[in-house]
């Protein structure tokens, strides 16, 4: 007879409401480091490979499910089902609605929606310790178990899970919780479901409950307790969902600091997505990354820097105060860079070698080539610039003519002046200059000057108007 099965269906529980959030958004879908309390979940569980993924949805479902789908519903190694419970009568009644997607073969991994900061490897080894045919539980020493659910042993052996409001005096005492994790083998699980009550003190059907079956039953009941607390936190209110979000920064500080990276502070210091850091990067306080950064050797990040969605490479210097967002194309930096301080760079930003971006300039879909400079306070839109192109302060380029968006080309070793526009679509021709104060809207030859504003008159002896006496 042989049940055991490698494959692994997860249910997620997200159906509660959160009041103590106090918020319209469904507590599942508010963000620790950029991604809603369910994604972490589902993250973690894909990574294990597991066959399916239901969630239970209930307040607020269409918008959780909508998060999921828009998130995971393209995935393919997994299967996404939803289910909603409507109206919530318990733990056990939410994986009661399960029931019917859930194969007979096979283990299932039951999570919590709010509890965003599970490991994969605390959940394949509670999976080895289920090993396709008993019931585990995830538990965890509390020093403060009020709430929880008590993990009940005669000797080692767990006997059931009693709930804090129908636990005796001595029962309260214990320490040892149940985390709300448990994985177990599909079958019995159904088999469990159907014989929960709800004659309790809260009048729900408690999925904690299939403990006592299990042990009349006589199969084997583990406790795989974890030291780590932080794993199995959930979220209730905003003070534990910002306590958690401490606490992941510096677990990502902390392997950051340990691959070599500097921070000046890893309490002031955030990752929403994903940061790749080459040897000798350092960060100075207050920066936050977000989406895909990667830092190339030696890059040097200054303080108060928000960079979402850019490759910068090797030697580059981010200086103070720069925004960069890359969005979905990207923003990228050559080696040798120098950006900022007060830089912002768009999506489509692409800085070759050397180049320098000062104060105040804005770079949106434009490609800057080695050692171009755009130094004080100006706009790049929709250009290519040719290297060593020096780009004046005050100088922008006219990109949008109110319905579409035009290119201009400024050639290799073009001097633009200062406080000139370039009225797109416009070239530069290479090595040319162009006089400040020009509003350029005609292309300009290779090598010459280009002038184009009002020549200057003087007239001599001027007297100025004389102030008049009332
Ligand atoms: C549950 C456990 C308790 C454990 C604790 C860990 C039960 C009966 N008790 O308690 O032993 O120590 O978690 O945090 O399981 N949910 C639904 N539908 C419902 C009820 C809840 O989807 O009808 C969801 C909630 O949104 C939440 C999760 O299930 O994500 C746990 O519910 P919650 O009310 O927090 O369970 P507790 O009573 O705290
Ligand atoms: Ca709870």
């Amino acid at each position: 007879m042989s049940r055991k099965s490698e494959s692994v269906d997860v249910v997620i529980m997200a159906a509660g409401k959160g009041t103590r959030m106090k918020s319209k958004l469904p507590k599942v879908l508010h963000l620790l480091a950029g991604r809603a309390l369910l994604e972490h979940v589902m993250d973690t569980a894909s990574g294990l490979g597991v066959h399916s993924m239901v969630v239970i949805t209930g307040h607020g479902a269409a918008e959780v499910e909508a998060v999921c789908t828009h998130r995971f519903g393209a995935a393919t190694h997994f299967d996404l089902t939803f289910v909603r419970q409507e109206p919530q009568l318990g733990t056990g009644h939410a994986v009661q609605q399960a029931v019917p997607v859930l194969p007979d073969n096979g283990v299932t991994l039951i999570l919590n929606g709010d509890v965003p900061l599970i490991e994969a490897a605390t959940l394949r080894s509670l999976l080895q310790e289920c090993a396709g045919e008993r019931l585990a539980l995830l538990t965890v020493d509390m020093p403060d178990p009020s709430g929880y659910g008590r993990i009940l042993r005669v000797g080692d052996a767990v006997q059931a899970i009693v709930e804090h409001k129908d636990a005796t005096q001595a029962q309260r005492e214990i320490r040892e919780i149940y985390t709300g994790v448990m994985a177990l083998p599909t079958v019995q699980l159904k088999k469990w479901l159907a014989l929960l009550r709800n004659d309790n003190s809260q009048g729900e059907f408690y999925l904690t409950d299939v403990v006592k079956f299990a042990v009349a039953d006589g199969a084997t009941v583990v406790a795989c307790k974890t030291a780590d607390k932080v794993q199995v936190d959930g979220v209730n209110s905003p003070v534990q969902l910002a306590e958690l979000e401490r606490a992941y920064q510096m677990r990502q500080a902390t392997k950051l600091m340990e691959q070599g990276v500097r921070l000046a502070d890893p309490a002031r210091f955030d990752v929403r997505g994903e940061l790749v850091c080459a040897q000798d990067v350092s960060i100075d306080v207050n920066c936050i990354f977000e989406g895909r950064v990667s830092l190339g050797e030696g890059v040097r990040i200054g303080a108060n820097c928000v960079i979402a969605n850019a490759n910068i490479a090797a030697g580059a210097m981010v200086h103070p105060f720069t925004h960069i967002d890359g969005e979905v194309l990207g923003v990228s930096i050559g080696e040798g860079a120098l950006i900022g301080p007060f830089a912002r760079l768009r999506p489509g930003a692409e800085l070759g070698a050397e180049v320098h971006i000062g104060n105040f300039v804005e770079v949106k879909n434009s490609s800057l080539a080695r050692g171009a400079k755009a130094n004080h306070l100006a706009y790049l839109g929709d250009a290519i610039v040719g290297e060593r192109v020096n780009f004046g302060a005050g100088s922008i380029t006219a990109n949008y003519d109110g319905s579409n968006k035009h290119r201009t080309v400024i050639a290799a070793d073009v001097h633009v002046g200062s406080n000139c526009v370039l009225v797109a679509p416009v070239t530069l021709g290479a090595g040319g200059t162009i006089g400040g104060g020009s509003t350029i809207t005609r292309d300009t030859p290779a090598g010459a000057l280009s002038v184009a504003r009002a020549k200057q008159v003087t007239i001599a002896n001027w007297q100025r108007p004389k102030k008049i006496k009332r």
